[in-house]
């Protein structure tokens, strides 16, 4: 079957990070498969890259690698038990869960920088356009809005050009993030578009020109990997990704836009405890008990 080249079919997830703001738990446990409610972070990130069309992921995993892979395979014995016992919506949620999208499962040797994450990836992206969501950040939009990959999907196939996700950010909190620099104009729908012109991997207050951030949302063109390949360890020894994107705003261009979605840091605790929260709070099960709690707990703080 052949694609037409702008379409962007396939994702990497990289997840192969050492999780330490999460220790003790993340010494066994990937942070990824971490849960939110009852199902792994993990997981909703998957379903958003299905949502946005992607069909063939690329997980990049390190240490519990058993975990993620065994996550998305068959479990002969517990799902012969649940057919046994006529527990069918289980059933049809873990069958749901494995069809999702063709699941490729790669190891990262050593956790060399989200750069180098993205590189071991190659071999299996070849040299097709591709989506990045990062492992521990939770983007859920809304019933009728595009998910960001969708969103930056969008772009590329319209404009050609590799597009990255951005939201502003207090001065106060631009060290946690990449930051891009470069021109701006406003979009139809009332978002915001930059021309990259430069990248700063996390700068203190005042070091950077604008405080447009990345939550971890990309879609790039194959010729990332290049830039990947030649780019030199840089702060902590890790390969950045940030350096290698300045190459492609220089060489073909670079996009960042906002988004619509709603976004959780799950790899940081706060931002953990508050996906859990507000997702339950949406939760058909668990929604209206919460609330309950939360007002009676509200009134003793
Ligand atoms: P983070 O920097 O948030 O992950 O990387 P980390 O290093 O695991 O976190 P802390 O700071 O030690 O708690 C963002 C994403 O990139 C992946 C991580 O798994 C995470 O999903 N990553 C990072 C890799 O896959 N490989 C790396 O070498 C680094």
């Amino acid at each position: 079957m052949v694609f037409p080249m702008s379409k962007v079919r396939k994702a990497v997830i990289p997840a192969a990070g050492l999780g330490t703001r999460f220790l003790p738990a993340t010494k066994t446990v990937p942070k990824e498969m971490l849960p939110i409610i009852d199902r792994p972070i993990l997981m909703y990130i998957v379903e958003e890259a299905v949502r946005a069309g992607i069909e063939d992921i690329v997980l990049v995993a390190g240490r519990g690698k058993h975990a993620i892979e065994d996550f998305f395979d068959v479990s002969y014995e517990l799902e012969d038990k649940l057919a046994r016992d006529g527990k069918d919506a289980w059933l049809e949620s873990l069958r749901k869960i494995r069809d999702a999208a063709n699941i490729i499962s790669i190891r990262q040797m050593r956790p060399l920088g989200l750069g180098h994450a993205i590189g071991c990836a190659k071999p299996i992206i070849g040299s097709e356009p591709f989506a990045v969501l990062l492992g521990d950040e939770i983007m859920i939009a809304d019933k009728d809005k595009p998910t960001v990959t969708g969103q930056l999907a969008r772009s590329f196939e319209q404009s050609g050009m590799s597009t990255v996700a951005v939201m502003e950010v207090p001065a106060s909190e631009t060290h946690k993030y990449g930051i891009v620099e470069g021109e701006t104009t406003a979009m139809p729908d009332g978002g915001t578009r930059i021309r990259v012109g430069n990248v700063i991997e996390k700068p203190t207050a005042g070091q950077s020109s604008s405080r447009w951030a990345l939550p971890g949302r990309y879609v790039f063109d194959a010729s990332i990997f290049g830039h990947i390949a030649s780019t030199k360890p840089g702060k902590n020894g890790e390969i950045q990704l940030t350096d290698a994107m300045v190459a492609v705003a220089k060489e073909k261009g670079l996009l960042a836009q906002t988004f619509t979605s709603r976004r959780f840091d799950a790899g940081d605790k706060l931002g953990y405890l508050q996906a859990n929260i507000e997702l339950a709070l949406e939760h058909p099960e668990l929604g209206t008990a919460l609330r309950q709690y939360l007002q009676t707990l509200g009134k003793t703080l």
